[in-house]
């Protein structure tokens, strides 16, 4: 049982981060904070990052997913288009994407338009996957209520006698894209005097500011 949990408090020391010190990219400003999460080996997965969406109940809410590629044009990961997120997104194509590297006392939000991707990049995306993550993402009408784990291991098997190679991407599984229009690095620092800078996209560019912690 766990007495006092006001009790469990940390200090957040190790980096700083200065308006001076950031790029005028964020992209590239986040490349940076990205390659120095994953070399650093401090983290079982640093790809994965909380998503947020809101439908139309106006009920948020957010899972983990996995980065799978990112450029000046946006950040992708794949999912199921028929999930709760994939209904969310198709009623308010708008996101809330977050990492927190907490080893590093980092934290990045970045807010964006949510795009599907292209058939032709989903495939290739899909194809790249490991056999078996292919059979489950055809098996796996995610976010549904499944009654019996039975039922869904049939189904895999089914679906592995069908298809021995080269199973097909169904089409309610594929990308997205965020098309970001602001980030916010966030760099934890002594006594909650934490560093916040933030970039708003403007008509040609990348308005930076730093904000109160
Ligand atoms: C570490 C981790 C990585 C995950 N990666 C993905 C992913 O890339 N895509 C995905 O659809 N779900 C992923 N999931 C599962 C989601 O968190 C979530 O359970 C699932 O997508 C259903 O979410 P929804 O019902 O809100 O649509 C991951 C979960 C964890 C904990």
């Amino acid at each position: 049982m766990i007495e006092n949990l006001s009790e469990i408090r940390q200090e957040y020391t190790k980096f700083s981060l200065d308006i001076s010190d950031v790029h005028s990219s964020p992209f590239h400003q986040f490349k940076d904070w990205f390659e120095v999460a994953i070399k650093s080996d401090l983290f079982y997965d640093p790809t994965a990052f909380n998503l947020s969406t809101c439908g139309v109940d106006m009920l948020p809410s957010s899972r983990i997913v996995l980065l799978k590629s990112f450029d000046e044009k946006g950040f992708q990961f794949f999912t199921n288009y028929s999930s709760e997120k994939g209904i969310d997104l198709d009623e308010n194509p708008f996101a809330s994407m977050l990492f927190y590297w907490d080893k590093l006392e980092r934290q990045v939000r970045i807010k964006g338009k949510v795009e599907k991707l292209s058939d032709l990049e989903s495939d290739n995306y899909f194809n790249s996957r490991p056999y078996e993550s292919r059979i489950g993402a055809i098996a796996s009408s995610q976010s549904s209520v499944l009654d019996s784990k039975l039922s869904l291991e049939e189904n895999i098997l089914e679906l592995k006698k069908k298809f021995p190679k080269d199973p097909p991407r169904p089409n309610s599984w594929g990308g997205y894209i965020i098309r970001p229009d602001s980030f916010e690095f966030w760099q934890g620092r002594e006594s909650r005097l934490h560093d916040r800078i933030k970039y708003s996209k403007n008509e040609s560019n990348w308005d930076i500011q730093r904000l109160y912690p």
